[in-house]
C-alpha cells in the first residue's frame, strides 16, 4: 500500500511539473547560430570569409531577428530578418580579433547567441627603429607587438642576449609591447638591438638602431642674456642721469649755429 501511494505521488508530481513547464518550453523561441545553441568562439584567419546563420526554433509566429557587431546594430536587408538571418564577415583582419557578433530575437532581446572571432596571426612588430641620443641621457626602445596567440618576446643586441645591468637597463613587458629602458646611455650602448617575437605560428624580428652621440658642451645662453640686459639698463640709466647735460649741450650748439647764420 505504502509503495503504491509513493509512486502515485511521484507520477502526480511529474504530471504537474509537465503541465507547468511544458507549454512555456514549447512557446519560448530558441535561437541557433550555425547550428549551435550556445555562445561560441569561431577560429579564423586574416583574409578569411565567415558566414554566420542565425535561425529561430520552436516558434509559432514569425520572429524578427537582429544582428549586432559588438554593440552596434548591423543593417539587414528586408528579406534577411524573419525567422532566419545571415551575416557575412568578409576579408577578416587582425583587428577583428575578439569582435563579437550577436543574434537577438527582436521580440525579447534577452534571447541571443554570441559568436566571438578568434583571429589567429603571426606577430606584427612596430616601433621607432632609429634613435639618436646624447651620451648620459635616457632612452626607451619600444617594440610594439600584436600577435594571436601571444608571442614570447626577447631583446638581443648584435645577435646575443643583452647582459642586463642593474640601474642601467630595465625591461618591461605588456601584452602589447616589449620595452627596453636604458638610463645614462654610454658609448658602449651604441648599436643594433633586435626585438624577437616567437609565436607557435612564426618567429618575427625587428631591428632598432641606437646611435649614441658625444655630449655637446652647451653654450650657457641664459647668463649671456642676463649680462646683456644688465649692460643695456646701465647705459639707459646713465643717459637719463646725464639728460640735462646732454640737452644743454645740444641747445648751446643750436644757438651757436643760429649766430653763425645771422
Ligand atoms: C516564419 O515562421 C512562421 C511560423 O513558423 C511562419 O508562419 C512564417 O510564414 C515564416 N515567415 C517567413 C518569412 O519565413
Ligand atoms: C525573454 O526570454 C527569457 C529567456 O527565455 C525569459 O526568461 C523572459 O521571461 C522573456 N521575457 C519576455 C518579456 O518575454
Ligand atoms: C584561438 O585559436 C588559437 C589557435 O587555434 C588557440 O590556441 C587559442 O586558444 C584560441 N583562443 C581562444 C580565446 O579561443
Ligand atoms: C652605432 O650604432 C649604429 C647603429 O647600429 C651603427 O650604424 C654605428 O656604426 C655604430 N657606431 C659606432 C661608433 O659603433
Amino acid at each position: 500500500m505504502a509503495w503504491t501511494s509513493t509512486s502515485l505521488l511521484r507520477v502526480c508530481t511529474f504530471l504537474l511539473l509537465l503541465i507547468l513547464f511544458l507549454p512555456r518550453e514549447m512557446m519560448s523561441s530558441v535561437l541557433t547560430v550555425n547550428g549551435k545553441t550556445e555562445d561560441f568562439t569561431l577560429d579564423t584567419q586574416p583574409g578569411a570569409l565567415e558566414s554566420l546563420e542565425c535561425a529561430v526554433q520552436n516558434h509559432i509566429e514569425a520572429e524578427e531577428l537582429l544582428w549586432y557587431r559588438n554593440e552596434g546594430r548591423v543593417d539587414l536587408q528586408a528579406g534577411n530578418k524573419i525567422n532566419s538571418s545571415s551575416v557575412c564577415v568578409s576579408s577578416i583582419t587582425e583587428s577583428d580579433d575578439g569582435v563579437s557578433f550577436t543574434c537577438r530575437l527582436q521580440r525579447n532581446q534577452t534571447v541571443s547567441i554570441s559568436v566571438v572571432l578568434n583571429v589567429t596571426f603571426a606577430p606584427l612588430l612596430s616601433g621607432n627603429d632609429f634613435q639618436t641620443v646624447e651620451e648620459n641621457s635616457d632612452v626607451n626602445l619600444v617594440c610594439n607587438v600584436k600577435s594571436n596567440p601571444q608571442a614570447q618576446m626577447m631583446w638581443y643586441k648584435e645577435d646575443s642576449i643583452i647582459n642586463l645591468e642593474k640601474d642601467h637597463h630595465r625591461v618591461q613587458q605588456t601584452s602589447e609591447s616589449l620595452q627596453l629602458s636604458i638610463s645614462k646611455v654610454k658609448k658602449s650602448d651604441n648599436g643594433t638591438y633586435r626585438c624577437v617575437a616567437t609565436s607557435p605560428l612564426k618567429m618575427e624580428t625587428k631591428d632598432f638602431h641606437l646611435v649614441v652621440k658625444d655630449k655637446t658642451t652647451r653654450v650657457p645662453i641664459e647668463p649671456i642674456i642676463a649680462a646683456c640686459v644688465v649692460v643695456f639698463l646701465t647705459l639707459c640709466f646713465g643717459v637719463i642721469a646725464r639728460r640735462n647735460k646732454i640737452l644743454k649741450l645740444f641747445l648751446k650748439e643750436k644757438d651757436s649755429q643760429k649766430e653763425t647764420a645771422l
